[in-house]
């Protein structure tokens, strides 16, 4: 009982913490458009969207959305009036191609699955007319010049590949497309937050943020040029300083400095023990990657106190498996905290099956507040992000779309996010559905966003822009 009561004060984050996060959140992002190129602070990458999509934008893409968990190959209809349809086949990224020495396979994985869908939706072969134009949502820091291009900054999410930070990842796709001789072209490159905020943009446009809660954690929404002095000399100098232009924060990496995120010792484990010390530290206290692993750490150091899973020796294969690093995923906590049967039966099954544990009444309990304690720290943390844009682009009513496996899939997720948001902005007694600041379930997947954006870079390059 001590032992919970420890864990509840160290993962509750105090609304005062909040607001204290919230105020150097404001400070980075400004930091981050000025400059940006500081690895302790945010990238803010301009994204090369220099418009907002008003609905009107028509024409079939073809979209990759290579996301945290899965590969999609999107074919969007833009019907314009605001509406869309999509086909689409979702492919699993192998857990090996997440770290493999040879680049090559990656793209070589996403040309391949290009070519199966095109294959798929032309059963008597390809027309030879035909050019496809691709929108390419790619998931990771990029620095980009134009829309047609983004060289990798960094890995994040656990990938880890040789030789493709610091290249521009579209002609290490394109070389590969080429040489299935598949009649693509790229149309446009994009981050997964940009593609969401479009795409519900297009359908809803009281939208002004587009926000990933999944594998990774991480924002963007549209700035004025004015605002990002970064941008000196890198646009045609008689553009309206109040025209806009999307910003791919990567706030993941928001305080690598660690100056305001309450870490615990288990944070800093984690990031320790990960390929990347330093990097991405308001990703690893939030999202769905690193969810699971908090726990395991947390179990293995209460049976290592003897408190907990009495009966299996540290020898013993249970123990082994949980001292395995990585070993539980988010899914195990999902489930854990949806669990609504007296005897916690489902987690009792858990336990069983994943780590050959059986379990008393108690340990089970004890897991299920860890894990509320930990999903609830993820959700108030990561609403900082979205409040710190909204005070610094003074955005009173608006709604933020989200997508990620864990706003979509983790239990009471958007309800706690909902909670923190009404803490920092005092909206005590008003009901989550009449919020000012609504977050809501994005359109899609962000692959229709990377075909609006080609739609809209398309249009500007008509008009020669
Ligand atoms: C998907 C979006 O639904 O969510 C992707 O279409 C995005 O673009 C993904 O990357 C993020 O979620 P997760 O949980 O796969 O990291
Ligand atoms: C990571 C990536 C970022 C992406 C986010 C959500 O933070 O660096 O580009 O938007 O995950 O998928």
């Amino acid at each position: 009982a001590k032992e919970i009561e420890t864990y509840k004060e160290l993962f509750w984050v105090p609304t005062e913490t909040l607001h204290k996060i919230i105020d150097y959140f404001i400070e980075e992002l400004e930091r981050g458009n000025a400059d940006g190129t500081d690895p302790t602070g945010i990238p803010m990458n301009p994204a090369w969207v220099l418009e907002y999509p008003n609905g009107s934008e028509t024409g079939d893409y073809l979209a990759i959305d290579l996301g945290g968990t899965n590969l999609r190959v999107v074919l969007a209809h833009l019907l314009g009036d605001h509406k869309f349809s999509t086909e689409q086949t979702k492919y699993h990224i192998p857990s090996h191609m997440r770290t493999t020495k040879n680049r090559d396979e990656l793209f070589e994985f996403i040309a391949q699955c290009l070519e199966d869908f095109l294959k798929s939706k032309h059963p008597d072969g390809i027309p030879s007319d035909a050019v496809f134009p691709l929108g390419f949502t790619f998931s990771y820091p990029a620095t980009q010049n134009s829309i047609f291009e983004g060289v990798l900054q960094r890995w994040t999410k656990g990938f880890d590949i040789p030789n493709v930070e610091g290249h521009d990842v579209v002609p290490l796709l394109m070389e590969q497309v080429e040489k299935k001789g598949l009649p693509i072209k790229i149309g446009a490159l994009i981050n997964d937050t940009s593609g969401t905020l479009v795409a519900s943009r297009y359908t809803d446009e009281l939208t002004e943020m587009g926000c990933i809660f999944g594998t990774g954690v991480n924002g963007a929404y549209y700035d004025r040029i004015k605002n990002i002095p970064k941008l000196k000399g890198k646009l045609y100098d008689d553009i309206d300083p109040e025209s806009p232009m999307l910003i791919n924060c990567e706030y993941g990496s928001f305080d690598n400095a660690h100056k305001v995120l309450p870490r615990t010792k288990f944070d800093i484990r984690i990031d320790d023990e990960s390929p990347r010390p330093g990097q991405q530290s308001f990703e690893k206290m939030t999202s769905g990657y690193y969810l699971g692993e908090l726990l395991r750490m947390i179990m293995l150091d209460t049976y290592k106190k003897g408190l907990i899973f009495k009966s299996y020796t540290e020898s013993s294969e249970q123990i082994k498996n949980l001292e395995t690093p990585y070993f539980l995923d988010t899914s195990f906590l999902s489930i854990a905290e949806a669990d609504d049967t007296p005897s916690l039966s489902v987690v009792s099954n858990e336990f069983s099956n994943k780590l050959f544990i059986d379990t008393t009444f108690e340990e089970r309990l004890y897991v299920r507040k860890l894990s509320q304690f930990i999903g609830t720290r993820a959700a108030r943390l990561s609403i900082c992000g979205i409040s710190a844009v909204c005070k610094k682009m003074n955005y009173k009513k608006c709604h933020v779309a989200a997508d990620g496996s864990v706003f979509l899939k983790y239990p009471y997720f958007p309800e706690r996010a909902a909670q923190g948001l009404s803490d920092v902005f005092g909206w005590d007694g008003i009901d989550m559905k009449d919020h000012p600041i609504q977050i809501k379930q994005a359109e899609d997947g962000s692959g229709v966003g990377a075909a609006i954006i080609a739609a809209l870079s398309h249009a500007r390059r008509e008009k020669g822009l």
